[in-house]
């Protein structure tokens, strides 16, 4: 891949945010310039061997999500966390029929559970972690956070080093290939062990007037950013730009950046990854743990790249985007870095949407960094009915064909 080199990069305390990225090549030739960036892909295809994709999917198509499965490169993991409906039809079951047929073709390694398995509450319970998780019936609650989450705990137990997400409901099998290509390409670019990947859409077309038109920015990226900028800028006293990527779903971290950070309710997940960092490892933050300490020291890297492809999924509504930006700003008004300022703006910016005087906390679950991984495997291996995991094939590797030839 050739990829653009950041242009500059904001240090805020042990937070290093490049500049966006443009992906000028997915495919290149091994030409290297002061501008761009040669990763071969050998070097890809490496951290490929070490990663998790996790797909959290709620009710949606069966056609997107099998499009969505068949793009992910072969030799990532994958984990399906399904919150979708049990009722007849099944569509649970649905999703399961095409995991397993796609691994039958294919071998490649996946799995699958549902959000509300009973034995997921148990195992949550089991790990100390019901107080953050669980509703008052002792199942996982909904949301697509707490999904992700049951999703990092499986790639956890099998050793993965980089763990990455796409949406159920992509449009386009293709563009799903390259984002988890960016990932990798990513941390191929990566100096610390604890960085984080996010991706900007080049366009997110819409039909206006029976056309398509490619646009660029949504209402909640463009404002989610506004205000998490604004942290950094009212901060420093420098104005920045610098976030771009405030909302990106589609993003990936290094493990050890996964069992470092606290993560935020549903959709506010995101943007609670830069307030999180902004809070404990900005400017002026003091490391508490040994851990912070080792990450504080190796310095916490975020690549944002832009992808080459434009990014064309499900539309769920103004109500919805109006509960996005909501979640997005309350967790930017409880930031610590939040002055009185920043404060009466997101108000304003809220304007009706707030249903209350202030902005509620989002519930926070704590990182999952002590939670007893291979217990917490082996709960659900031993007695979880929806969880279904489908081993990688005995595939011969390059390696035992060129044997074979010479023999
Ligand atoms: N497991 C699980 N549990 N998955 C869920 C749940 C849940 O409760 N709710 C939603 N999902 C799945 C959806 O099925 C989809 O695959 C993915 O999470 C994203 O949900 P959408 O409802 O499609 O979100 P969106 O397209 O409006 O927003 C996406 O893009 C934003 C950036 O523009 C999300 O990825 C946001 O998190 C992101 O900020």
């Amino acid at each position: 891949m050739l990829i653009e080199m950041p242009r500059r990069t904001e240090i805020f305390g042990s937070v290093k945010i490049h500049e966006l990225q443009r992906v000028l090549k997915i495919d290149s030739g091994g030409f290297e310039n002061p501008r761009a960036k040669d990763i071969p892909f050998e070097e890809i295809k490496n951290v490929l061997r070490h990663f998790a994709i996790i797909i959290p999917v709620k009710n949606e198509k069966i056609h997107l999500l099998d499009g969505v499965l068949r793009a992910i490169p072969f030799d990532c993991s994958i984990i399906v966390v399904s919150n979708s409906g049990r009722e007849t039809p099944d569509t649970y079951k649905m999703e399961q029929d095409v995991v397993k047929n796609l691994h039958d073709l294919t071998q490649q390694e996946m799995f699958i559970i549902h959000q509300k398995d009973p034995e997921l509450g148990f195992a949550f319970y089991d790990a100390g972690y019901e107080d953050h998780l669980l509703d008052k019936d002792g199942l996982v609650r909904d949301g697509k956070s707490e999904g992700m989450i049951i999703g990092m705990l499986l790639a956890k137990s099998l050793g993965k080093d980089f763990i990455g997400f796409a949406d159920a409901d992509n449009y386009i099998p293709g563009s799903v290939r390259e984002y988890v290509i960016d990932y990798a390409a990513g941390f191929c670019m990566s100096e610390s062990p604890y960085s984080m990947v996010r991706l900007n859409w080049r366009y997110k077309p819409k039909v206006v007037e029976d056309k398509l038109y490619f646009k660029k920015w949504g209402r909640v990226s463009e404002t989610t950013n506004k205000y998490l900028n604004l942290l950094i800028s009212t901060h420093t006293g420098f104005e920045t730009r610098v976030v771009v990527t405030g909302n990106a779903g589609e993003h990936a971290l290094t493990t050890k950046l996964a069992d470092l950070l606290s993560y935020s309710t549903g959709y506010s997940i995101e943007p609670y990854h830069f307030v999180y960092l902004f809070d404990r490892f900005g400017m002026g933050a003091e490391t508490i743990t040994n851990t912070d300490a080792d990450a504080a020291n190796a310095g916490i890297e975020i690549f944002q790249i832009e992808t080459l492809n434009p990014h064309i999924h499900e539309e769920k509504g103004e109500e919805h985007v109006n509960n996005m930006l909501l979640g997005s700003l309350q967790t930017v008004y409880h930031s610590k870095l939040c002055n009185d300022y920043v404060k009466s703006k997101v108000l304003e910016e809220l304007g009706d949407i707030l249903e209350w005087g202030k902005p509620k906390e989002n519930i926070i679950m704590p990182s999952i960094r002590k939670i007893d991984i291979h217990n917490f495997v082996k709960m659900l291996e031993s007695n979880a009915d929806t969880f279904a995991r489908f081993e990688r094939g005995a595939i011969e590797s390059e390696g035992e064909k060129t044997e074979h030839l010479k023999g």
